[in-house]
């Protein structure tokens, strides 16, 4: 029989025993990017959702407006699965801010405080490998976004790869993981990275597909940039595909065609079903075009859809670990807080003055 002693020494004993064996365990992450299964896998061998102009929100914050591609904000966005962000960069009298077209028709504040959301985010989900997509709209320089990438403390995050042309096979989720340099950093364009190699030039290494689509029959797997590269030749470069699926939808005023995020089809457009027009079709369609699935897959309003399920099914994840719900609906999510719907009105004027193209 056990004394006393040796029962409270067992049930001491157990919990160090598991503290030890956990500890030993945790030295290697067990899930990455929401899944066991993908912590072995190359990072260019793994599909991410990505969110296509992540921070210009439709919703209160902006008086539900039309220039808002996403109803949720970046945190949110992560916390649901979505790995890669998307963001324009503007040169706002001599500051970085994040807007969408021009700061006057929606600025989303600075890019600093953007990357510093998503260090936030980071630092409490720290088996998550993350990509960001910044669309250099006033050709900054790689020092002066660096900088904010230093404001925001998230440099030290980022990876820089051994080759300044695309290499065939990234390192793993796992080694990202491990190494601390889990923040991957594209720029379109960037001439002249020396500054901070970490600010990777998007088209050395992804080539994308049409983004400018009015029709849920104009979605296109073959290349559209970088130019002078055929889908074929882009794959042999080793330049991973980004398939953008969103739509706008055409105004016009006064002559000219304005253009906005097309909510009226949304829920066709992210499903993950093969109909016309669906995410899920074109998934299918980039899959048997590149011989790989895509490795990004851009969205607005990632929420509708989901989009996520298609990411999964391409990632072959039925069970993912970690990660928040968010509602589904088309729409943005109820506030208590006080909305300002002159934004809205402002916006439309903008849109009148500024009366030019909301492309990506
Ligand atoms: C990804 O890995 C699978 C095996 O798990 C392999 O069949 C496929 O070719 C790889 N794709 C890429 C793009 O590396
Ligand atoms: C993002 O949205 C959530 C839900 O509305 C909110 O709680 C959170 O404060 C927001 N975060 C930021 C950084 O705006
Ligand atoms: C731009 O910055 C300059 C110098 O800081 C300032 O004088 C000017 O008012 C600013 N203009 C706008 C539109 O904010
Ligand atoms: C887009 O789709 C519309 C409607 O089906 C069609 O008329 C138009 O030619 C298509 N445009 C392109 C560039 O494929
Ligand atoms: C969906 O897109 C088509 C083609 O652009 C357009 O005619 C139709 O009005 C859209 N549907 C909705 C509900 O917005
Ligand atoms: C999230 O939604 C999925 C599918 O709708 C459901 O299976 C799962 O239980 C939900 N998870 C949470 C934490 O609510």
């Amino acid at each position: 029989m056990m004394s006393t002693s040796n029962i409270l020494t067992s049930l001491f004993l157990l919990p160090c025993l598991a503290q030890v064996a956990l500890s030993a365990v945790t030295k290697r992450a067990t899930v990455c990017n929401n899944s066991p299964d993908l912590c072995s896998k190359a990072y260019n061998n793994v599909t991410y959702l990505g969110t296509h102009n992540a921070p210009f929100l439709r919703d209160s914050s902006t008086g539900n407006s039309q220039s808002g591609n996403q109803f949720y904000n970046t945190t949110v966005q992560l916390s649901a699965g979505v790995r890669m962000l998307t963001g324009q960069v503007h040169n706002n009298n001599g500051s970085l801010h994040m807007c969408h077209s021009s700061c006057t028709l929606l600025d989303a504040g600075t890019l600093s405080n953007w990357l510093s959301e998503i260090k936030t985010w980071m630092d409490g989900n720290p088996n998550e490998v993350v990509t960001v997509l910044l669309v250099n709209s006033d050709d900054s320089s790689a020092s002066a976004l660096a900088s904010a990438y230093t404001t925001a403390g998230i440099a030290s995050y980022a990876y820089t790869p051994a080759t300044t042309t695309a290499p065939s096979e990234w390192p793993t989720l796992q080694t990202l993981i491990n190494d601390g340099t889990r923040l991957i950093n594209f720029v379109a364009s960037l001439d002249d990275n020396s500054a901070a190699p970490y600010l990777l030039d998007e088209f050395d290494y992804i080539f994308e597909n049409n983004y400018d689509n009015t029709s849920p029959s104009n979605f296109s797997c073959a290349v559209n940039r970088p130019s002078g590269v055929t889908t074929n030749s882009a794959l042999q470069k080793n330049l991973m595909p980004l398939m953008n699926h969103f739509l706008y939808q055409t105004t016009s005023l006064f002559g000219t065609i304005i253009e906005s995020p097309d909510l009226g089809n949304i829920s066709t457009t992210n499903s993950a079903s093969s109909g016309t027009g669906a995410l899920g079709a074109s998934a299918t369609e980039c899959t048997n075009t590149y011989g790989q699935a895509p490795t990004y897959i851009l969205v607005d309003f990632f929420n509708v859809g989901p989009a996520i399920d298609t990411v999964d099914n391409l990632n072959g994840i039925t069970s993912p670990v970690g990660r928040t719900n968010v509602s589904t609906a088309a729409s943005a999510p109820a506030t208590s807080g006080s909305t300002r719907s002159e934004y809205s009105t402002f916006s439309l004027v903008a849109a009148l003055i500024v009366a030019f193209v909301l492309i990506a």
